[in-house]
């Protein structure tokens, strides 16, 4: 499995796995990688550090592990974490889950590798495999193709800080809908719409945070339920600018 698992990681054909995607999209996504592999990677956790205080972070995984949580399940859960990057929210959701139900299963995708072989690092535990947000589904069979074992649909699914990095939406919602199990809760926490266009250029973003009347409206043409609210207290500081913090919980 090792062997399998070092070629896949090392030799990861981008073209190959986003087949079904237009070439454009597909260009977004390398230049995605690129800037997060070469400016993000190794310091994502103190990026991360710098724009919440210790307060925030814990409203933040409290919020995702009590989703998680709120759902009936027997002593197995299977659990994804969408653009997990370097894993500082994975790890801590993990071990929040882990406390009630010690025999949960972790896995956290992301279209970076090298966000991944830090989050590999810091907890074995937990599986990682490529892919995008907007094709879960066929990221798993790129996946499972290539040595892995990652299942087909899951419990719960949560992603923190990416959605803002995705470049279709609406595909990432009809992706979570083809991978969530039926009585399934997927939770996303992201920023709130804000004015800072240099983000873009700054932070590789793709969309200026999110209006949750919007997300919601598109939550549900995929979900019964679709709830948002911004998240009491807690915002996302960079330099001088502040953005506020939203939950968006999708449930059939
Ligand atoms: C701002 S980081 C957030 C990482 C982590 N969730 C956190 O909270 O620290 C965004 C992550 O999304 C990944 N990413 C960007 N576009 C993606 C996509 N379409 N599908 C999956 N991952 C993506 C990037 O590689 C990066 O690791």
């Amino acid at each position: 499995m090792e062997e399998a698992y070092r070629r896949y990681f090392g030799d990861i054909d981008y073209y190959e796995l986003l087949k079904a995607f237009e070439p454009s999209y597909i260009e977004n996504i390398v230049s995605q990688v690129k800037y997060f592999t070469e400016k993000e990677a190794e310091k994502r956790d103190e990026i991360v550090l710098s724009y919440f205080t210790e307060d925030d972070i814990e409203k933040i995984v409290k919020i995702i592990v009590g989703c998680i949580l709120s759902k009936p399940a027997g002593d197995k859960l299977d659990i994804l974490d969408i653009g997990a990057g370097s894993g500082f929210f994975t790890v801590k959701v993990a071990e929040g889950v882990w406390r009630e139900i010690p025999g949960a299963s972790i896995y956290a995708m992301d279209i970076t590798p090298a966000m991944l072989s830090i989050l590999r690092r810091k907890n074995s535990r937990i599986t990682t495999f490529i892919g995008v947000a907007e094709d879960i589904r066929g990221s798993i069979e790129y996946a499972n193709s290539h040595g892995l074992d990652i299942p087909g649909r899951f419990d719960a699914i949560f992603s923190t800080l990416t959605l803002h990095h995705c470049q279709d939406i609406e595909r990432v919602f009809r992706s979570i809908d083809e991978v969530l199990k039926d009585e399934g809760i997927a939770v996303i926490i992201d920023i709130c719409k804000h004015p800072y266009e240099e983000f873009r250029e700054e932070m590789g973003d793709v969309h200026l945070g999110f209006d949750l009347d919007e997300l919601r409206e598109l939550g549900l043409k995929y979900f019964k339920n679709a709830t948002t609210y911004v998240i009491p207290g807690v915002r996302c500081r960079e330099s001088c600018r502040s953005i506020e913090m939203f939950s968006l919980c999708l449930t059939r």
